[in-house]
Formats: structure tokens, C-alpha cells, sequence
């Protein structure tokens, strides 16, 4: 038997439908704090293989750079590293910080830059709780005061997801300040997010 190969025109309609379903992020920037590794790391892999073009923060450029490296380009997508540690800044992060990431043409933000804990509490140091809050807590907060606003403003709007814990609501043996720092998200976004569905804007934790 002998194949053919015959060239179909797909209608452009449908052409786009498949690309929409296959790549539903195609076109969209996503930024994720702690997509060096681990949770974060995944979670860009798989945005990215969506089609979405994603801001990796580390404080590491080199460690953002290599997971940046890995990421699908396919559709034509545009990664970029960005150093920036979320634990140092009490205020809203600016263009500067980010290396010069437009902040409002950000689509999605995911917070998934996290420390965990493993002392109990009399021998966790101090430093260490401090790390612990401004990294988890802070860090979360003022990503989405840095975030939600742009993207309330914008017509599309926009996407925040934090990532807690399950330990935050039970605790466990050595995580006192961690299931603090994820209470804290807990707590916050509960809120929050009713005041930006008023506005029709979502975000989950
Ligand atoms: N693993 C779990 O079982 C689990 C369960 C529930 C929730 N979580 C939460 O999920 C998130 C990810 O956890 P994971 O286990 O994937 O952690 P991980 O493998 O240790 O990765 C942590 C990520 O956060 C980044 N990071 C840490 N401190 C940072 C800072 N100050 N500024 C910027 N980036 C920082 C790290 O990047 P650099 O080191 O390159 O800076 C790394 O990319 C955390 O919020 C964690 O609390 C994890």
C-alpha cells in the first residue's frame, strides 16, 4: 500500500481552537517567584509547555537562568531570569528590581518562593524566623500589592496564585514559625480575594 501524503488547509477557526486547547497560555506572562526549583520549577515548566512566557525569580540569576534554559520554546516563547530576593523588599517591588520586567504586562503571578522550617522553636534562630516570615509571609504580600493592582486595572485582568500548606491549619513537630508564615497567606487571602472578585479578578492560595 502506497501513502500519500496530501496537504490539508485547515479552516483558520479551527486552527486557532486547536492551538487555544493544546497552548491555552500562549501569549501570557507568567511570573514565578522560586521557579529555580522544586514546586515553582514545575509549575513553570508546565505553564510554559501552555504556551505561556514566564519571568523566573531566584536569588540566584545563574540558578534562574539554567531553569529558564530548560523551559519549552516552542510556541515561540521568551523566558526570563530575573535575581531578586522577595525576603529583602519591604515595599512594592519596582521595574528596577525585577530587571526591568514591565509589571503590568504580567498575567499571572505565582508565589511559590518558600523556606521551610525543620528546629523547634527554642533552637530555631533568630535569623532564621526572620528568613521564615520575610520570605513566606512578606514576600507574598508584597508580590500581590506589587501584582494586583496592574492587573485590576487591566481589561483582561489576571491571575494570583499563593501556595500554602497543609500546615497551616495543623501544624507539625518543628514548623512552628512555618505554619505561621502559611497561616499568615491563609489569613490574608481569604479576604483579599473577595475584594478583587468585586472586581472581577481571581486569586487562590
Ligand atoms: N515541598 C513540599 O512538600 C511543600 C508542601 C506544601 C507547600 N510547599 C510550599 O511550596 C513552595 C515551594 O516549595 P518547594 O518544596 O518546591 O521548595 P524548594 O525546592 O526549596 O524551592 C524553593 C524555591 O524558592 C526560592 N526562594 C527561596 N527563598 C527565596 C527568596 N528569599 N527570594 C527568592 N526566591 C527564593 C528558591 O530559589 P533560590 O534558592 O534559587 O533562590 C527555590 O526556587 C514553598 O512556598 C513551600 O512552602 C511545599
Amino acid at each position: 500500500m502506497v501513502f500519500r501524503h496530501v496537504a490539508v488547509k485547515l479552516p483558520r477557526q479551527l486552527v486557532r481552537h486547536l492551538s487555544m486547547a493544546q497552548m491555552p497560555l500562549l501569549g501570557k506572562h507568567c511570573l514565578i517567584t522560586g521557579g529555580s526549583r522544586g514546586i515553582g520549577n514545575a509549575i513553570a515548566a508546565r505553564v510554559a509547555s501552555e504556551g505561556a512566557n514566564c519571568v523566573v525569580l531566584s536569588r540566584s540569576l545563574s540558578a534562574a537562568r539554567e531553569a529558564t534554559d530548560k523551559l519549552d520554546i516552542t510556541a515561540g516563547q521568551a523566558h526570563v531570569p530575573v535575581q531578586f530576593d522577595v525576603s529583602k523588599t519591604r515595599r512594592m517591588w519596582t521595574l528596577d528590581d525585577l530587571g526591568g520586567v514591565n509589571l503590568s504586562s504580567i498575567d499571572v503571578l505565582i508565589n511559590a518562593a518558600g523556606v521551610a522550617q525543620n528546629k523547634f522553636l527554642f533552637t530555631t534562630p533568630e535569623s532564621e524566623i526572620e528568613n521564615i516570615i520575610s520570605t513566606n509571609l512578606m514576600g507574598t504580600i508584597f508580590a500581590c500589592r506589587t501584582f494586583a493592582r496592574p492587573m485590576m486595572r487591566r481589561k483582561e485582568g489576571g491571575c494570583i496564585i499563593n501556595i500554602s500548606s497543609v500546615l497551616a491549619g495543623r501544624g507539625a513537630r518543628g514548623s512552628t514559625v512555618y505554619a505561621a508564615s502559611k497561616a499568615g497567606i491563609e489569613g490574608a487571602f481569604t479576604v483579599f480575594p473577595m475584594f478583587l472578585i468585586v472586581r472581577r479578578r481571581s486569586m487562590s492560595a
